[in-house]
Protein backbone atom coordinates (compact mmCIF):
# COMPACT_ATOMS: atom_id res chain seq x y z
CA UNK A 1 0.00 0.00 0.00
CA UNK A 2 1.70 3.17 -1.26
CA UNK A 3 1.46 7.03 1.05
CA UNK A 4 -0.68 9.05 -0.42
CA UNK A 5 2.67 10.94 -1.77
CA UNK A 6 2.21 10.41 -5.08
CA UNK A 7 2.99 12.75 -7.97
CA UNK A 8 1.98 12.31 -11.75
CA UNK A 9 4.91 14.32 -13.28
CA UNK A 10 4.03 14.50 -17.27
CA UNK A 11 6.87 15.13 -19.23
CA UNK A 12 9.03 14.22 -16.13
CA UNK A 13 11.92 13.21 -18.51
CA UNK A 14 11.69 16.89 -19.91
CA UNK A 15 13.65 20.10 -18.85
CA UNK A 16 11.80 22.06 -16.25
CA UNK A 17 9.92 18.48 -15.51
CA UNK A 18 13.80 16.31 -14.80
CA UNK A 19 14.34 19.22 -12.71
CA UNK A 20 10.68 19.33 -10.74
CA UNK A 21 11.05 14.88 -10.17
CA UNK A 22 14.89 16.24 -8.01
CA UNK A 23 12.33 18.71 -5.83
CA UNK A 24 9.91 16.37 -5.51
CA UNK A 25 11.71 13.52 -4.14
CA UNK A 26 13.73 16.14 -1.79
CA UNK A 27 10.92 17.43 -0.65
CA UNK A 28 9.16 13.88 0.43
CA UNK A 29 6.60 13.05 -2.64
CA UNK A 30 7.04 9.74 -4.98
CA UNK A 31 7.02 11.73 -8.33
CA UNK A 32 5.46 9.23 -11.34
CA UNK A 33 6.89 10.28 -14.00
CA UNK A 34 5.15 9.95 -17.71
CA UNK A 35 7.24 10.57 -20.57
CA UNK A 36 7.23 8.91 -24.07
CA UNK A 37 10.76 10.86 -24.90
CA UNK A 38 9.81 12.14 -28.01
CA UNK A 39 11.94 14.94 -26.57
CA UNK A 40 14.20 13.46 -24.29
CA UNK A 41 16.43 11.00 -23.84
CA UNK A 42 16.27 7.53 -22.05
CA UNK A 43 19.46 7.92 -20.47
CA UNK A 44 17.98 11.04 -18.15
CA UNK A 45 16.34 8.67 -16.08
CA UNK A 46 19.39 6.97 -15.31
CA UNK A 47 20.80 10.86 -14.02
CA UNK A 48 17.45 10.92 -11.99
CA UNK A 49 17.80 7.87 -10.39
CA UNK A 50 21.87 8.68 -9.72
CA UNK A 51 20.89 12.13 -8.43
CA UNK A 52 18.00 11.43 -6.01
CA UNK A 53 19.74 7.75 -5.32
CA UNK A 54 16.18 6.40 -6.16
CA UNK A 55 14.68 3.96 -8.82
CA UNK A 56 11.91 5.92 -9.97
CA UNK A 57 8.98 4.90 -11.24
CA UNK A 58 8.86 5.65 -14.86
CA UNK A 59 5.27 4.87 -17.98
CA UNK A 60 6.53 5.12 -21.07
CA UNK A 61 2.92 6.94 -22.85
CA UNK A 62 1.74 9.28 -25.05
CA UNK A 63 0.37 11.64 -22.77
CA UNK A 64 -2.92 11.95 -25.66
CA UNK A 65 -3.98 8.03 -24.78
CA UNK A 66 -6.64 8.03 -22.28
CA UNK A 67 -6.33 4.35 -21.69
CA UNK A 68 -2.74 4.56 -21.20
CA UNK A 69 -2.53 7.39 -18.90
CA UNK A 70 -6.07 6.07 -16.68
CA UNK A 71 -3.95 2.88 -16.63
CA UNK A 72 -1.26 4.91 -14.70
CA UNK A 73 -3.68 6.26 -12.11
CA UNK A 74 -5.35 2.76 -11.80
CA UNK A 75 -2.08 1.29 -11.10
CA UNK A 76 -1.19 3.84 -8.35
CA UNK A 77 -3.28 4.11 -5.17
CA UNK A 78 -1.59 6.61 -3.69
CA UNK A 79 -1.77 9.62 -5.99
CA UNK A 80 -2.38 12.81 -5.00
CA UNK A 81 -1.67 15.58 -7.73
CA UNK A 82 -0.70 16.09 -11.21
CA UNK A 83 1.96 18.14 -12.34
CA UNK A 84 1.36 18.39 -16.25
CA UNK A 85 4.75 19.50 -18.45
CA UNK A 86 4.12 17.72 -21.41
CA UNK A 87 4.04 19.52 -24.23
CA UNK A 88 4.92 20.81 -27.46
CA UNK A 89 6.73 24.41 -26.60
CA UNK A 90 8.54 25.66 -29.26
CA UNK A 91 6.57 28.82 -30.77
CA UNK A 92 8.23 28.77 -34.40
CA UNK A 93 7.26 24.97 -34.88
CA UNK A 94 3.61 25.61 -33.51
CA UNK A 95 3.25 28.71 -36.51
CA UNK A 96 4.14 25.54 -39.41
CA UNK A 97 2.35 23.12 -37.02
CA UNK A 98 -0.77 24.45 -35.86
CA UNK A 99 -3.00 21.34 -35.94
CA UNK A 100 -0.39 19.57 -34.32
CA UNK A 101 0.10 21.87 -31.59
CA UNK A 102 -3.28 22.08 -30.45
CA UNK A 103 -3.81 18.20 -31.15
CA UNK A 104 -0.90 17.78 -28.53
CA UNK A 105 -1.44 20.04 -26.21
CA UNK A 106 -4.94 20.38 -25.92
CA UNK A 107 -5.82 16.58 -25.95
CA UNK A 108 -3.33 15.82 -23.55
CA UNK A 109 -4.86 18.25 -20.99
CA UNK A 110 -8.36 16.85 -21.36
CA UNK A 111 -6.61 13.25 -20.90
CA UNK A 112 -5.46 14.80 -17.74
CA UNK A 113 -8.42 16.12 -16.51
CA UNK A 114 -10.57 13.22 -17.65
CA UNK A 115 -8.23 10.77 -15.09
CA UNK A 116 -8.44 13.06 -12.81
CA UNK A 117 -12.50 13.07 -12.59
CA UNK A 118 -12.39 9.20 -13.19
CA UNK A 119 -9.71 8.58 -9.90
CA UNK A 120 -10.27 11.58 -7.82
CA UNK A 121 -7.58 13.46 -8.00
CA UNK A 122 -7.49 16.89 -6.77
CA UNK A 123 -4.36 18.67 -7.15
CA UNK A 124 -3.29 19.81 -10.20
CA UNK A 125 -0.27 21.63 -11.54
CA UNK A 126 -0.41 23.16 -15.24
CA UNK A 127 3.02 24.84 -16.76
CA UNK A 128 1.68 28.08 -18.86
CA UNK A 129 3.93 30.67 -19.90
CA UNK A 130 4.18 34.59 -19.83
CA UNK A 131 3.74 34.17 -23.67
CA UNK A 132 -0.52 34.58 -22.33
CA UNK A 133 0.70 38.14 -21.75
CA UNK A 134 1.66 39.15 -24.95
CA UNK A 135 3.59 42.72 -25.84
CA UNK A 136 1.99 43.92 -22.44
CA UNK A 137 1.89 47.86 -22.08
CA UNK A 138 3.77 47.54 -18.77
CA UNK A 139 6.87 45.53 -19.11
CA UNK A 140 6.45 44.32 -15.72
CA UNK A 141 3.68 42.20 -14.92
CA UNK A 142 1.65 41.05 -12.27
CA UNK A 143 -1.10 38.32 -12.59
CA UNK A 144 -3.56 41.37 -12.87
CA UNK A 145 -2.33 42.16 -16.20
CA UNK A 146 -4.64 41.09 -19.03
CA UNK A 147 -4.28 38.16 -21.74
CA UNK A 148 -3.80 39.36 -25.01
CA UNK A 149 -5.28 37.51 -27.78
CA UNK A 150 -2.32 34.41 -28.60
CA UNK A 151 0.48 35.54 -31.49
CA UNK A 152 1.17 32.31 -31.75
CA UNK A 153 -0.84 28.70 -31.96
CA UNK A 154 1.71 27.69 -28.69
CA UNK A 155 0.57 30.95 -26.59
CA UNK A 156 -2.72 29.81 -27.74
CA UNK A 157 -2.46 26.10 -26.40
CA UNK A 158 -1.32 27.72 -23.07
CA UNK A 159 -4.29 30.58 -22.88
CA UNK A 160 -6.69 27.48 -24.13
CA UNK A 161 -5.67 25.38 -21.57
CA UNK A 162 -6.03 28.03 -18.61
CA UNK A 163 -9.19 28.46 -19.57
CA UNK A 164 -10.31 25.11 -19.48
CA UNK A 165 -8.69 24.59 -16.06
CA UNK A 166 -10.89 27.59 -14.84
CA UNK A 167 -14.26 25.71 -16.81
CA UNK A 168 -13.43 22.70 -15.07
CA UNK A 169 -13.11 23.93 -11.71
CA UNK A 170 -16.21 26.22 -11.93
CA UNK A 171 -17.97 23.08 -13.32
CA UNK A 172 -18.01 21.33 -9.89
CA UNK A 173 -15.01 19.07 -10.31
CA UNK A 174 -13.44 18.73 -7.28
CA UNK A 175 -10.33 20.22 -8.05
CA UNK A 176 -7.38 22.66 -6.79
CA UNK A 177 -4.98 24.21 -9.67
CA UNK A 178 -2.55 26.34 -9.69
CA UNK A 179 -1.21 27.85 -13.36
CA UNK A 180 1.98 28.53 -13.30
CA UNK A 181 3.02 31.00 -15.73
CA UNK A 182 7.30 30.32 -15.98
CA UNK A 183 9.32 33.48 -17.84
CA UNK A 184 12.41 32.46 -19.22
CA UNK A 185 14.12 29.26 -17.39
CA UNK A 186 17.71 28.80 -17.89
CA UNK A 187 21.00 26.67 -16.28
CA UNK A 188 20.72 23.28 -15.13
CA UNK A 189 20.99 21.27 -11.96
CA UNK A 190 24.34 22.02 -9.79
CA UNK A 191 25.65 18.36 -10.60
CA UNK A 192 25.69 18.85 -13.93
CA UNK A 193 24.18 15.31 -14.62
CA UNK A 194 20.40 16.68 -15.80
CA UNK A 195 19.96 19.88 -18.19
CA UNK A 196 18.28 20.73 -21.42
CA UNK A 197 18.64 19.06 -24.05
CA UNK A 198 17.14 21.16 -27.21
CA UNK A 199 16.60 18.90 -30.49
CA UNK A 200 18.69 19.90 -33.35
CA UNK A 201 19.48 24.31 -33.52
CA UNK A 202 18.44 25.55 -30.43
CA UNK A 203 15.44 28.33 -30.68
CA UNK A 204 16.75 29.90 -27.04
CA UNK A 205 19.24 32.04 -26.24
CA UNK A 206 21.10 29.89 -23.59
CA UNK A 207 21.30 26.71 -24.94
CA UNK A 208 22.44 28.68 -28.23
CA UNK A 209 25.30 30.51 -26.57
CA UNK A 210 26.09 26.79 -24.68
CA UNK A 211 26.59 24.98 -28.33
CA UNK A 212 28.33 28.27 -29.89
CA UNK A 213 31.09 28.22 -27.23
CA UNK A 214 31.67 24.43 -27.46
CA UNK A 215 31.83 23.95 -31.02
CA UNK A 216 28.91 23.15 -32.31
CA UNK A 217 27.30 26.31 -33.46
CA UNK A 218 29.66 28.46 -35.54
CA UNK A 219 28.20 31.90 -34.34
CA UNK A 220 25.56 33.29 -32.34
CA UNK A 221 23.02 36.12 -34.25
CA UNK A 222 21.77 38.87 -31.50
CA UNK A 223 18.01 39.27 -32.46
CA UNK A 224 18.21 43.59 -33.21
CA UNK A 225 19.98 45.88 -31.15
CA UNK A 226 17.45 48.59 -31.89
CA UNK A 227 14.82 47.88 -29.59
CA UNK A 228 13.82 50.55 -26.99
CA UNK A 229 15.92 49.04 -24.41
CA UNK A 230 19.26 50.35 -22.28
CA UNK A 231 21.33 48.49 -25.13
CA UNK A 232 19.05 47.78 -27.64
CA UNK A 233 18.54 44.40 -27.13
CA UNK A 234 15.69 42.76 -25.48
CA UNK A 235 15.15 42.12 -22.23
CA UNK A 236 13.82 39.14 -20.59
CA UNK A 237 13.54 37.35 -16.96
CA UNK A 238 15.40 34.89 -16.89
CA UNK A 239 14.97 31.93 -13.80
CA UNK A 240 17.25 28.90 -12.94
CA UNK A 241 15.77 25.96 -13.50
CA UNK A 242 16.10 24.89 -10.06
CA UNK A 243 14.05 27.54 -8.60
CA UNK A 244 11.26 27.19 -11.20
CA UNK A 245 11.17 23.24 -10.06
CA UNK A 246 10.99 24.36 -6.54
CA UNK A 247 8.19 26.63 -7.15
CA UNK A 248 5.97 23.13 -8.23
CA UNK A 249 6.88 21.76 -5.15
CA UNK A 250 5.64 24.94 -3.24
CA UNK A 251 2.24 25.21 -5.48
CA UNK A 252 1.38 21.16 -4.77
CA UNK A 253 2.18 22.27 -1.06
CA UNK A 254 0.03 25.37 -1.12
CA UNK A 255 -2.57 22.86 -2.90
CA UNK A 256 -3.36 20.98 -0.03
CA UNK A 257 -4.12 23.31 2.42
CA UNK A 258 -7.03 24.60 0.01
CA UNK A 259 -10.35 23.35 1.77
CA UNK A 260 -12.68 24.27 -1.26
CA UNK A 261 -12.07 24.37 -4.90
CA UNK A 262 -9.52 26.85 -6.78
CA UNK A 263 -8.05 27.98 -9.73
CA UNK A 264 -4.98 30.57 -9.33
CA UNK A 265 -2.45 31.79 -11.91
CA UNK A 266 1.40 32.55 -10.74
CA UNK A 267 3.83 34.40 -12.03
CA UNK A 268 7.20 32.57 -11.94
CA UNK A 269 10.43 34.69 -12.29
CA UNK A 270 13.03 36.58 -10.36
CA UNK A 271 11.47 40.07 -10.70
CA UNK A 272 14.47 41.11 -12.53
CA UNK A 273 14.95 41.93 -16.41
CA UNK A 274 18.20 40.71 -18.20
CA UNK A 275 18.77 41.70 -21.85
CA UNK A 276 20.47 39.82 -24.40
CA UNK A 277 24.02 41.50 -24.27
CA UNK A 278 24.09 41.14 -20.47
CA UNK A 279 23.32 37.45 -20.78
CA UNK A 280 26.03 37.24 -23.45
CA UNK A 281 28.93 39.23 -21.17
CA UNK A 282 27.69 37.69 -17.82
CA UNK A 283 28.12 34.59 -19.65
CA UNK A 284 31.73 35.18 -21.07
CA UNK A 285 32.48 36.55 -17.31
CA UNK A 286 31.23 33.47 -15.12
CA UNK A 287 32.65 30.72 -17.16
CA UNK A 288 36.17 32.68 -18.28
CA UNK A 289 35.28 31.75 -22.58
CA UNK A 290 34.50 34.21 -25.46
CA UNK A 291 31.07 33.66 -26.82
CA UNK A 292 31.52 34.44 -31.04
CA UNK A 293 28.17 37.05 -31.65
CA UNK A 294 26.84 38.94 -34.46
CA UNK A 295 24.19 41.39 -34.27
CA UNK A 296 21.40 40.37 -36.65
CA UNK A 297 17.78 41.39 -37.56
CA UNK A 298 15.20 41.43 -35.29
CA UNK A 299 13.32 37.96 -35.14
CA UNK A 300 9.81 38.37 -35.77
CA UNK A 301 7.03 37.52 -32.73
CA UNK A 302 9.41 38.89 -30.25
CA UNK A 303 8.49 40.66 -27.10
CA UNK A 304 10.69 44.08 -26.99
CA UNK A 305 10.76 43.40 -22.78
CA UNK A 306 8.74 41.53 -19.92
CA UNK A 307 9.65 40.52 -16.72
CA UNK A 308 7.85 39.47 -13.80
CA UNK A 309 6.23 41.06 -11.00
CA UNK A 310 6.27 37.47 -8.73
CA UNK A 311 5.09 38.85 -5.25
CA UNK A 312 2.32 36.69 -5.45
CA UNK A 313 4.07 33.22 -5.97
CA UNK A 314 6.43 35.00 -3.16
CA UNK A 315 3.62 35.56 -0.45
CA UNK A 316 1.31 33.22 -1.17
CA UNK A 317 2.98 30.03 -2.35
CA UNK A 318 6.27 31.22 0.17
CA UNK A 319 8.26 30.87 -2.64
CA UNK A 320 11.94 32.51 -3.32
CA UNK A 321 14.65 32.35 -6.10
CA UNK A 322 18.14 30.88 -4.21
CA UNK A 323 20.11 31.14 -7.70
CA UNK A 324 21.36 34.41 -9.59
CA UNK A 325 21.03 34.68 -13.25
CA UNK A 326 24.82 34.38 -12.97
CA UNK A 327 24.42 31.12 -11.39
CA UNK A 328 22.57 29.86 -13.68
CA UNK A 329 24.98 30.74 -16.62
CA UNK A 330 27.75 28.48 -14.68
CA UNK A 331 25.27 25.73 -14.66
CA UNK A 332 24.47 25.61 -18.18
CA UNK A 333 27.98 25.46 -19.15
CA UNK A 334 28.89 22.87 -17.01
CA UNK A 335 25.61 21.14 -17.88
CA UNK A 336 26.95 21.33 -21.78
CA UNK A 337 30.10 20.26 -21.13
CA UNK A 338 28.51 16.65 -19.94
CA UNK A 339 25.39 16.18 -22.32
CA UNK A 340 26.46 12.67 -23.82
CA UNK A 341 27.00 12.91 -27.52
N1 LIG B 1 17.77 35.51 -28.87
C1 LIG B 1 18.81 35.91 -29.68
N2 LIG B 1 19.46 34.97 -30.41
C2 LIG B 1 19.10 33.65 -30.39
C3 LIG B 1 18.04 33.24 -29.56
C4 LIG B 1 17.38 34.21 -28.82
O1 LIG B 1 19.17 37.10 -29.72
O2 LIG B 1 19.73 32.84 -31.11
C5 LIG B 1 17.07 36.51 -28.06
C6 LIG B 1 15.61 36.67 -28.42
O3 LIG B 1 15.45 37.59 -29.48
C7 LIG B 1 15.02 37.15 -27.10
C8 LIG B 1 15.91 36.48 -26.05
O4 LIG B 1 17.09 36.10 -26.72
O5 LIG B 1 15.19 38.53 -27.00
C9 LIG B 1 15.26 35.25 -25.44
O6 LIG B 1 14.84 34.40 -26.49
P1 LIG B 1 14.39 32.90 -26.23
O7 LIG B 1 14.07 32.30 -27.56
O8 LIG B 1 15.41 32.20 -25.39
O9 LIG B 1 13.10 33.04 -25.32
P2 LIG B 1 11.73 33.81 -25.64
O10 LIG B 1 11.65 34.89 -24.63
O11 LIG B 1 11.58 34.18 -27.05
O12 LIG B 1 10.71 32.62 -25.43
C10 LIG B 1 10.34 32.21 -24.18
C11 LIG B 1 9.97 30.74 -24.19
C12 LIG B 1 8.70 30.53 -24.97
C13 LIG B 1 7.63 31.49 -24.56
C14 LIG B 1 8.13 32.90 -24.63
C15 LIG B 1 7.12 33.87 -24.12
O13 LIG B 1 10.99 29.95 -24.74
O14 LIG B 1 8.26 29.21 -24.73
O15 LIG B 1 9.28 33.02 -23.81
O16 LIG B 1 7.55 35.17 -24.30
F1 LIG B 1 6.55 31.40 -25.35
Amino acid sequence: MSANNQIVVTGGAGYIGSHTVVELVNAGYEPIIIDDFRNSKEWIIDRLNDITNQSLKVYTVDCTSQTDIDKVFADNKGIVGVIHFAAYKAVGESVAEPVMYYENNITSMCVVLNAMKKFNVEQLVFSSSCTVYGEPDNPIVDEHTPIQKAESPYGATKIACEQLAQFAVQSGQALKICLLRYFNPIGAHPSGKIGELPQGIPNNLVPYITQTVKGIREKLTVFGDDYNTADGTCIRDYIHVVDLADAHVKALNWLAKQSSSVCEPFNLGTGKGSSVLEIIHTFENVNQVKVNYQIGDRRPGDVEQIWANAAKANNVLNWHCKYTMADALKHSWNWEQNIEA
